[in-house]
């Protein structure tokens, strides 16, 4: 059978060029010939298994990839694919040797929830999240961290990232703020162009990834910043304010695009064919996928999201055979038609020809010394001296003197580099340990600092004499709707902890400088703290790279960082359906977005 599709391939192109001698058949007419004439092969079974996604480790032990015609594996939470970075190709090379054993041999795509670097692998270089990248405002330095996150995600197996997150977050209470790059329009489209271009590239090559914009549309716009909330928002808001960082990404070529869990003016977004098809596709020529959510078919009214023009279904949780068999009783029953089966085919089969994976369907084993490399980690350590915020510096408290006599760390997040990551951070809901090849905060002070480095994790000791105190506050981990505000006595809160508010308050006026570093995934309300510090820096989610910020607060480096988001001055400012942000202008911020101070 692969043989027929060649032969069609061949006769075909053979045709086309002969007909007119000077036609240039460009790549993409290539492309569309072989994906009409691959398709024109295909059972139903094998359409159905192209638009399925399973997650490696399940439902796949019995040779189910084969069986079922599986189009795409996901790796996310869950048992890891290998011991190593060879462990992990290996094992992603088995499951596409499966899918390449079936009649047609279509290979399969890998997406991995990379998201700031290539973060499910323990050794990767992880990148400060994308708030830290909106807050760096650089595009080069985006596309360049993002051109880095392909080539670690290929060294792990993967052809496809699901990233960037572009929502516009207008409520810092999600627990997603972080994913996005900024509630500002404006900044998230220049940033999401910018990342598209660095994770796609070359989209042919073995070092380059296929890129997902997230999640369409409306989920940084929650009523109250509720993860798969309500977004009541007018269609002309949607409009103008949501909608054009995708307009960009699909001018950009972007691969594909997940849809949200939220509903739009009470339908859910993976049932809105007004805005997947006729916006999305054919309003903006999306000609890429449409991926579902976790579980998107059975949570969101299974074949009406295909109809609504859905093309690959995350199947995952039990959700497989729901699925193939659900869409197949459905097509049986005419209530999803053939050409929306066909429509969903192509444009997955278009992705997988743009990517070469007929011709490269494995990963390139020569990539794996890259992954962590010391040129990685410096980019990465760019960004997060770029994305630090000075909010405050009074008397010029900052930069420290690197021949200051006694300095002290304060703080438990001063010497963790997976409290310094944030979620998605080698587990789903990133962790409270180190990991490797990461440096802490702590590290970079100690390589700087010329004189005694004294180290005070919970601000027990008492060091009144210090010249300076370097506090270190701010959120432990946390992923989706964990890290949703709910109320003032949740898990998570816009204030610091009482503990953490302490280690700052403890030296406030009582003699050494009072330094805070804030490291948190959305600006929190820390009026009272910035009046008690001499300094006070927002360092986001800076990732691996821990040492950058050292480099910044001794004045290796400046400033240059500037609030993605404006900054609240109370709990109050939170008491409407928004935070203080561009939407509400009736709450005056304490910081507007944009502001950041220099040496
Ligand atoms: C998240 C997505 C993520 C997916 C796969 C979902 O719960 O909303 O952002 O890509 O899981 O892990």
């Amino acid at each position: 059978m692969k043989k027929l599709f060649s032969i069609v391939i061949i006769a075909l192109l053979i045709f086309g060029c002969a007909k007119n001698e000077t036609t240039i058949v460009d790549k993409e007419t290539i492309i569309d010939l072989k994906v009409d004439s691959l398709l024109a092969l295909m059972t139903l079974d094998e359409k159905i298994g192209q638009m399925t996604q399973v997650r490696h480790f399940d439902s796949i032990n019995n040779n189910e990839i084969a069986t079922k015609f599986i189009g795409s594996v996901i790796h996310t939470e869950g048992p890891s694919p290998g011991e190593d970075a060879v462990g992990w190709q290996a094992k992603f090379v088995s499951l596409q040797k499966q899918a390449l054993s079936t009649r047609l041999g279509i290979p399969l795509l890998f997406g991995v929830d990379a998201v700031h670097g290539q973060n499910t692998f323990n050794g990767a270089t992880i990148f400060t999240h994308n708030i830290g990248m909106g807050a760096t405002g650089n595009a080069k330095l985006v596309e360049e961290a993002a051109a880095i996150t392909a080539v670690e995600a290929q060294a792990t197996g993967f052809n496809w990232v699901f990233s960037p997150c572009i929502a516009i977050p207008y409520n810092e209470k999600w627990g997603r703020v972080y994913e996005a790059f900024s509630e500002s329009t404006e900044l998230t489209q220049k940033l999401a162009k910018a990342s598209v271009r660095g994770h796609q590239g070359d989209l042919s090559k073995s070092n380059t990834v296929m890129a997902t914009v997230k999640h369409y549309i409306g989920d940084g716009s929650t009523d109250f910043g509720v993860e798969g909330g309500e977004t009541s928002i007018t269609m002309q808001e949607v409009n103008k304010r949501l909608l054009p960082p995708y307009i960009d990404a699909v001018n950009e070529g972007v691969g594909a695009v997940m849809v949200s869990f939220n509903t739009l003016s009470g339908k859910a977004m993976h049932a809105h064919k007004k805005m997947i098809t006729n916006v999305l596709k054919d309003s903006l020529g999306f000609d890429g996928i449409v991926l579902t959510d976790w579980k998107g078919y059975s949570r969101f009214g299974e074949n009406d999201i295909v109809n609504a023009g859905i093309d690959m279904v995350m199947a995952v949780d039990g959700d497989l055979d729901i699925f193939q068999n659900g869409l197949k009783n459905g097509i049986d029953s005419g209530y999803v038609s053939m050409d929306r089966v066909d429509d969903a085919v192509r444009r997955i089969l278009r992705q997988k020809f743009r990517l070469g994976l007929f011709e490269h369907p494995f990963p390139d084993a020569g990539l794996i010394a890259q992954i962590g490399s010391p040129a990685h980690r410096e980019k990465a350590k760019q960004a997060v001296r770029e994305s630090l915020v000075l909010l405050k510096n009074k008397n010029n408290a900052l930069p420290i003197d690197k021949s200051a006599k006694k300095i002290v760390v304060v703080g438990e997040h001063a010497n963790n580099s997976g409290l310094q990551s944030g979620g998605w951070t080698i587990a789903w809901q990133g962790n409270n340990e180190n990991y490797n090849g990461a440096t802490t905060i702590l590290d970079g002070i100690k390589s700087i600092a010329k004189g005694e480095v004294i180290y005070d994790e919970f601000g027990t000791e008492n060091h009144s004499d210090a010249d300076a105190i370097i506090v270190v506050v701010g959120e432990t981990p946390y992923a989706e709707f964990f890290g949703d505000i709910t109320d003032d006595t949740g898990k998570y809160q816009l204030t610091l902890t009482e503990a953490h508010q302490k280690y700052i308050h403890k030296y406030a006026d009582k003699g050494p400088k009072v330094i805070v570093v804030l490291i948190s995934g959305r600006p929190l309300v820390v009026t009272n703290q910035i009046e008690q510090s001499n300094a006070f820096v927002a360092a986001w989610l800076p990732g691996s790279e821990g040492n950058g910020i050292a480099e910044v607060l001794f004045g290796d480096y400046n400033f240059t960082g500037k609030l993605p988001h404006s900054w609240p001055k109370s709990v109050e400012d939170f008491k409407g359906m928004y935070g203080p942000n561009f939407w509400d202008q009736s709450i005056i911020p304490l910081y507007k977005f944009g502001y950041g101070l220099k040496y």
